[in-house]
């Protein structure tokens, strides 16, 4: 089944073509890659997705629903949550407020009005929707292995687990589709292997997954399907064995296997 699709996605910067009527599908309950080279327009289709950005043309339907230029947290809250290129923790917060910070994002905090009964009564169910916040967010700790760490300050983390705190954070806002923009980069091969085996499992929690990466061995291994964007347009789409034969994507982007 189609989860998200997109039709003729077009995002131009001035004369900067970014992103050149892109048709790009995502099946729900695969993990789908996104790769290409440095510039190629990855990160642009991702914002013009997720409402980081607005397309100049072409449409957006996640189930069905066009949501083409609808904010942030509205497509968040329709159920798609994303990661950054480059870390985007509260570095000064604890782990576990970092991953509430997801979670208020979803439900949202309402806002006390009017009678003082009221207020007290919006207190109390307040602190037990903090409490379930934070419940909620020691079980995704705990999902990601990092129970014991929840009371560290963010900074102090090492650098993998910075970036998988990220990932925590998003799938706090319980989505239906996750898109991780590069999570191996900068990270050691140890490292990677252990990302590669949270994103198989975040899969079997029935979440779909897109993910940029230049890393081709994690690509190549972790990803049912593949597209190729080549200066903004999409080059190719298949298996990973299709796209690793591809002449066209060898030619731009993976270059000649060594013998
Ligand atoms: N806000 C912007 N204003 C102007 N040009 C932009 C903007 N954002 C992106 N671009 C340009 O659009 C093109 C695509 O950039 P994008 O960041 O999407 O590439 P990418 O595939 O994610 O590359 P990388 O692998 O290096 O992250 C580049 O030429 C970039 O300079
Ligand atoms: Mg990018």
């Amino acid at each position: 089944m189609i989860l998200l699709e997109t039709e003729a996605l077009t995002r131009a910067y001035g004369g900067v073509v970014a992103v050149n009527k892109v048709d790009f599908v995502v099946e729900s309950g695969l993990i789908t890659g996104l790769i290409g080279p440095n510039g190629a327009g990855k990160t642009t289709l991702f914002n013009n997705m997720t409402g980081l950005d607005v397309p100049s043309s072409g449409k957006v339907f996640f189930n069905k629903k066009n949501i083409t230029g609808l904010p942030a947290h509205t497509i968040c809250r329709m159920g798609i949550a994303r990661t950054f290129q480059n870390i985007r923790l509260f570095k000064e917060l604890t782990v576990v407020e970092n991953v509430m910070i997801g979670r208020h994002f979803k439900t949202g905090k309402s806002e006390t009005k009017g009678r003082f009964l009221n207020a007290i009564n919006s207190y109390v169910h307040m602190k037990q929707e903090e409490e379930q916040i934070y419940e909620k967010a020691c079980d995704w700790l705990d999902f990601f292995g990092m129970a014991s760490m929840k009371n560290e300050l963010a900074k102090n983390l090492p650098y993998g687990r910075q970036r998988e705190l990220e990932i925590a954070r998003a799938l706090a806002t319980d989505p239906k589709l996750l898109f991780l923009d590069e999570p191996a980069a900068g990270m050691n091969p140890q490292e990677t292997d252990h990302l590669m085996a949270t994103i198989r499992k975040i899969r079997d929690l029935d979440i779909t997954v897109v993910l940029i990466e230049h890393d081709m061995k994690l690509v190549m291994n972790i990803c049912d399907t593949i597209t190729v964007l080549n200066y903004g347009q999409k080059l190719a789409q298949g298996t990973p064995r299709e796209i690793k034969h591809n002449p066209s994507v060898i030619e731009a982007y993976l270059g000649k296997e060594e013998e």
